[in-house]
């Protein structure tokens, strides 16, 4: 367990051994600790959790911030490791399911794909959540390589063995005005009946002050836009909007970045455009598997498979935002992101 949390340091939580000895074989005492940092950090309202907690810059749900001390722990990175993290409603689902492919071209027929009855979301492990299921370690120590990891911690919470390790991270932008009304409409689905209400308004004006789960989103924007222009063979950032105007030249890139390129036979034999057409949107919402409220996957989750597949649109925020609102925002990103040519490619 993280013990030392009085004394963490950047993104290492330095522990001595003897100390951590002591604290695993106290899983109280450990708990507590937890509790003594959740109580001294600042508090922010939660969408879908009831809190949010001010922790190095990002706001994080107690589960999340719980799952990122679990991972300094006990996460154990491999070079060949591949992250796709990027905030939440950016566009994970299809990422994963386009990942997912890619790597395990060789592996899978499309004809009895494993996507055809698994959901994206548990096609490979969401990392923040794992070692909070009491799964045991081993099974994703014995996955193959590479293995596949999603996440939404931003880059600079991701402790640094991962990010110095070798490993690849994906990350995908999305208007941030489309990030917003998706993630206000995924609270409505997630947010306990027993809280209070949160009005679209009351949600614009947290969003806005940066005060969403792993928000500021600028700040997490512009931890990978950094980290990709300084290791632009180690991070990938593709856009939301892209992928949908030019499915074929982006998932070629990312195919590439993943160290798999298409062959000639493949892209002749229309491999790149079956990839694209399996992991859409209207063909993974209309499997069985995806339109299920029941079933072992959706059991025990408040939010269930076909939840992370609404619309699929770019610009649905004019359905939701008056042209004020819609300014605010592209303002917060000019302001907060685009100063200085950062992020110029994605500049509203
Ligand atoms: P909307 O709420 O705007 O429809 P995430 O996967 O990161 O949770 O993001 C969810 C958003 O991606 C939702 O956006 C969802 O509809 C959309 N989405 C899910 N699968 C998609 C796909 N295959 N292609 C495009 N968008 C997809």
């Amino acid at each position: 367990m993280a013990t030392s949390l009085a004394s963490q340091e950047g993104n290492n939580f330095e522990v001595s051994n003897e100390k951590e000895e002591e604290e695993q074989g106290n899983p109280q005492r450990a708990s507590e600790k937890i509790n003594e940092l959740f109580s001294t950090l600042p508090k922010g309202k939660g969408w879908w959790a009831e809190h949010l907690f001010h922790y190095q810059g990002f706001w994080l749900s107690n589960r999340a911030l719980e799952g990122l001390l679990l991972i300094q722990d006990n996460f154990k990175p491999q070079p060949s490791d591949i992250f796709l993290a990027n905030t939440p409603k950016s566009g994970s689902t299809w990422l994963k399911a386009l990942l997912f492919s890619i790597v395990n071209l060789s592996r899978y027929d499309f004809s009895s794909h494993p996507l055809l009855n698994t959901p994206p979301r548990d096609i490979f492990p969401f990392l923040d959540f794992y070692f909070q299921q009491n799964k045991p370690i081993s099974d994703i120590e014995s996955l193959p390589s590479p293995r596949l990891f999603s996440s939404h911690l931003p880059y600079n919470l991701f402790p640094k063995s991962i990010t110095a390790s070798g490993c690849r991270f994906v990350s995908i932008w999305r208007d941030p005005k489309d990030v917003f009304v998706s993630q206000w409409h995924f609270m409505k689905k997630l947010r306990s009946k027993e809280l209070p209400a949160v009005s679209m308004e009351e949600a614009f004006d947290l969003f806005c002050k940066g005060v969403s789960h792993y928000g500021p989103l600028w700040d997490h924007m512009s931890g990978y836009w950094k980290a990709s222009l300084e290791s632009p063979e180690k991070i990938l950032m593709l856009k939301y909007e892209d992928m949908k105007r030019e499915p074929l030249v982006q998932v070629k890139r990312l195919a590439e970045f993943l160290g798999q390129p298409f062959s000639i036979e493949e892209e002749n034999k229309g491999v790149v455009q079956e990839i694209i057409n399996l992991c859409s949107f209207d063909s993974l919402r209309n499997l069985q598997v995806n339109k299920t409220r029941d079933g072992p996957s959706n059991e025990g989750r408040p939010v269930k498979n076909p939840d992370f597949f609404r619309k699929g649109e770019v610009g649905d925020w004019k359905n939701h935002l008056v042209a004020e609102m819609a300014e605010y925002i592209d303002q917060i990103i000019k302001d907060r992101l685009c100063g200085g040519g950062l992020a110029s490619g994605f500049c509203p």
